[in-house]
């Protein structure tokens, strides 16, 4: 096989988002490099679109797409029921590995499909379909197998959380909030899927489903929205010492499964209370490896679209994986790089120092700190220590050598009487 031939079924926001990585695959995947991107299947060829695309390739015919025996994979990234899930059934029919970011076809026929693909021996992979950037079904699948898995819990809606943050910390009303969320690309192209809950009961029974390995019924996912909160009901929330959030939750139960998502008050204290706005988060919890939590940005065009690369990059590994070594069983072939020096690092100082108590000091430091191109953000001395001043200096970002430096000269000042700290401040 020459290049990996990928079919694009859709260049909405996610399809864009594929379609640009795909097209720049320098300093990515070395994989990446190996594929071309063959055909996009669109419904209309003359929509004004922001990204430039090689001449030939869009096309309305998507049956035409997963059917053309040049391509290898099928990226179906057009949302909706229908015609997505006879696309990539039909994809599987034609022995093609299929990718796809759809919940809400996954969440109802996601078995069909599963079934279909093992018996053509090929995979439909659905990193995208569950929280954006996370990745979360490959551990599920793969770094988690040893565990007997007991309970998720996850913020799994980026567009809800996105309002509720917004109704909490901006004092925003519902409206103005999810206009803001549509503005940004968040939502769902019906927003109702997102606030009424149904995108996020998509996404708890994908995961559930991988989880515990039992066949949940999407229709029985029991499931609220956030349409009926008011901002004054986060303020008492906060004041009771909580957060709301839109909880996605599957756990064992017996031999029953207790599958819901619904507003709930969080403990502020809780991992999950501090996901603020499109973040998503999932807490997982195993046996033997206790709780995991995995977050990051749940939605939007480039956390969905690296998701669904990554995807794409494990099916090509896959194939090349036929002729012998597995690629992403392997570590990259790196390339030599220089190490930065110490000295040539940038990075804020946080230093104490023990100097006589006398006029002067505190301006001798500065002086010497300027020389040496060293900015600072604050000079305070806050306590004494037998007799002695206790000077605490925060720098600006600054060059490592500089600050040495500048260090060594106050050192030598004769109202130095030690340097006891320097740390580095992450900023
Ligand atoms: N509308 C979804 C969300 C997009 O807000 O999380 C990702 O599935």
């Amino acid at each position: 096989m020459d290049k990996i031939n990928i079919g694009l079924l859709g260049l909405g926001t996610v399809g864009a988002g594929v379609a640009a990585i795909l097209l720049d695959p320098q300093g990515r995947h070395p994989l990446l490099a190996d594929m071309a991107l063959r055909r996009v299947g669109v419904r209309s060829l003359h929509k004004p679109r922001a990204l430039h695309l090689p001449a030939g390739i869009l096309t309305t015919d998507l049956v035409g797409l997963v059917q053309d025996p040049d391509i290898h994979i099928v990226v179906e990234v057009m949302g909706g029921l229908e015609p997505a899930r006879s696309l990539i059934l039909q994809a599987i029919q034609q022995g093609k590995h299929v990718v796809t970011a759809n919940k809400a076809v996954l969440a109802r026929y996601g078995a069909e499909l599963w079934q279909a693909a093992r018996e053509k021996g090929v995979y439909v992979l659905m990193e995208g379909a569950v929280g954006g950037g996370i990745p979360i079904i490959h551990p599920l699948k793969q770094a988690l197998g040893a565990n007997r898995l007991t309970r998720i819990l996850g913020i799994v809606n980026g567009t809800t959380n996105f309002i509720l943050t917004q109704m909490e910390a901006a004092g925003m009303d519902f409206a103005a909030a999810l206009a803001t969320a549509q503005s940004l690309g968040y939502a769902e192209a019906d927003p109702r899927a997102d606030v009424d809950g149904e995108d996020a009961a998509d996404k708890i029974a994908i995961l559930a489903t991988l989880a515990f390995g039992v066949q949940v019924v999407r229709d029985e996912v029991y499931c609220e929205g956030i349409g009926g909160i008011e901002p004054v009901d986060l303020q008492y929330a906060e004041r009771l010492g909580f957060r709301v959030k839109l909880l996605a939750l599957a756990q064992r139960q017996g031999e029953a499964l207790d599958i819901r998502v619904h507003p709930t008050l969080i403990p502020r204290s809780h991992p999950l209370a501090s996901v603020q706005g499109v973040q998503n988060a999932i807490v997982l919890g195993g046996d033997p490896v206790g709780e995991v939590m995995l977050q990051g940005p749940g939605a939007g065009a480039g956390p969905t679209a690296s998701a669904v690369v990554g995807d794409i990059v494990n099916v090509a590994a896959t194939l090349r994986a036929n002729s012998g070594y597995h690629p992403l069983l392997g570590a990259t072939g790196a390339i030599p790089t220089r190490r930065l020096p110490m000295d040539e690092v940038h990075t804020r100082f946080y230093t104490r120092v023990l100097t006589q108590d006398r006029p002067g000091v505190i301006g001798q430091l500065g002086t010497s700190f300027g020389r040496h191109g060293v900015s600072l953000e604050s000079v305070v001395q806050i306590g004494r220590q037998e007799e002695l001043a206790e000077i605490v200096v925060v720098t600006h970002q600054v060059r490592e050598g500089d600050f040495w430096l500048a260090l060594e000269e106050i050192r030598q000042f004769a109202a130095v009487m030690a340097i006891p700290t320097v740390l580095r401040v992450w900023s």
